[in-house]
This record gives structure tokens, sequence and C-alpha cells, in this order.
């Protein structure tokens, strides 16, 4: 088991719905050690990419992908998720859909901020259905940005989106993948990696 599965163990709590609360130590209240080891984790598994900036959206990735955007020395861009459609122009736009909010955003990035010579480490807490991982792909294709790796700290390997990342031919990492989960026992399953 590594550092991320023992913390799980320790303090997530399985929730009715297959949700995994970790709000104690990752996007609610923050340990920041733990960032701290997550940072070096990335950057031993993609140190050996060209990476010119590190992009998350928000909320809950903005912490994580700082530690690890100062551990590659580049900036952290997040990607807002924004309601407004008079965005266009100066904007990159993508839409994302939540399953587990039932709803639509759009997330968008400042053209200021992303372009053909960026080399993106792209990172999230959570893998679910993909979608947002989807939506930072399709922000950096429109941008002609190259996306060199994606690093997740938790992916629900029973739900779709790793399979579909993977399939795409992207180099996705992650730190903990969970193939089952129990909300009766509170047992957690991760898979061997
Ligand atoms: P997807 O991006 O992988 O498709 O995920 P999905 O739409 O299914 O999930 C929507 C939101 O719920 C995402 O956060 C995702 O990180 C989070 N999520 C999914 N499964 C779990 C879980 O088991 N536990 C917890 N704690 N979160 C989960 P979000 O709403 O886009 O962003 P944020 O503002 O919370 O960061």
């Amino acid at each position: 088991m590594n550092f991320l599965e023992e913390r799980i163990r320790k303090d997530g709590l399985v929730k009715p719905g297959n949700v995994l609360k970790v709000d104690s130590f990752l996007n609610h209240q923050m340990d920041i050690n733990l960032l701290d080891e997550i940072g070096r984790e990335f950057k031993r598994r993609f140190g050996d990419k060209h990476v010119t900036k590190v992009m998350t959206i928000e909320a809950s990735g903005i912490g994580i992908a700082c530690f690890v955007a100062k551990e590659f020395g580049v900036p952290m861009l997040f990607a807002k998720k924004s309601k407004s459609i008079n965005i266009a122009g100066e904007m990159y736009v993508a839409e994302v859909e939540s399953f587990t909010h039932q709803n639509k955003n759009q997330v968008i990035v400042s053209k200021k901020f992303l372009s053909p010579d960026d080399h993106l480490l792209i990172i999230d807490d959570f893998l679910a259905n993909g979608c947002a991982l989807q939506g930072m792909i399709s922000l950096a294709e429109s941008a002609g940005a190259t996306v060199e790796g994606l690093g997740i700290v938790i992916e629900k390997g029973f739900q779709i989106g790793g399979r579909v990342i993977r399939n795409l031919g992207y180099d996705l990492e992650s730190l903990a993948i969970i193939d089952a989960m129990d909300a009766e026992t509170g047992t957690i399953t991760f898979r061997e990696q």
C-alpha cells in the first residue's frame, strides 16, 4: 500500500452511491504534508517529461496542482467554471458535464495563458467519468498545447473515465485506483499497481 492508499484507508469514508469522502485531508480541509508528498510523487512519475505548465480545474484541484507546479518550477493554471457565454474571443471554452452534480458547466481559460508552446501536466483530485479531464484536454487542443500527461490523486476504477482517457493514448497516472467500495462495511479495494 502506498502512502495515499494508507491515508484513504485511515481517514476516507465510504458513502452510499459509491462516493468516497476525503474532505478531512484532501478536498475540504487539506493536509499540507500529504499534498507535499503528492507533489513529489507526481514529479517522480512525470519528471522525464517536458512540462511548462501544470493545469487543473477549480475548485479542489487547485491546492494539489500548486504543490505539483512547485516541484516542476512552473506556473499553475486552473480552468474556471463559468456560466457566462459572453467570453468567447479572449477565452478558450469547453463544456464539462458533471454526472455527480447533474449539471453542465462551461470551463474557460484565458488565451493569454495557454499557447502552442505549452506542454501541460494536467492534475485533478478525482477521476470518475472523466468529464473534467476531457474538458481540460479540449482546452489544451483549442490552444494547440501539448498534453504531456495527466495525474490523478484518486481514480474510481469502476467508472469509465480512466479507461476512456487511457484508450485515447494519454499517459494517465493515478496515485490510488479504487476498484470497489462498500458503504455498509466501509471496505475499499485498491487496484494493484
Ligand atoms: P468526472 O469529472 O470524472 O467526470 O467526475 P463526475 O462528473 O462524475 O464528478 C463531479 C464532481 O464530483 C467532480 O468534482 C469530482 O471530482 C467529484 N467526485 C466524483 N466522485 C467523487 C467521490 O467519490 N468523492 C468525492 N469527494 N468527489 C467525487 P467537481 O464538482 O467538478 O469539482 P470540485 O469543485 O468539487 O472540485
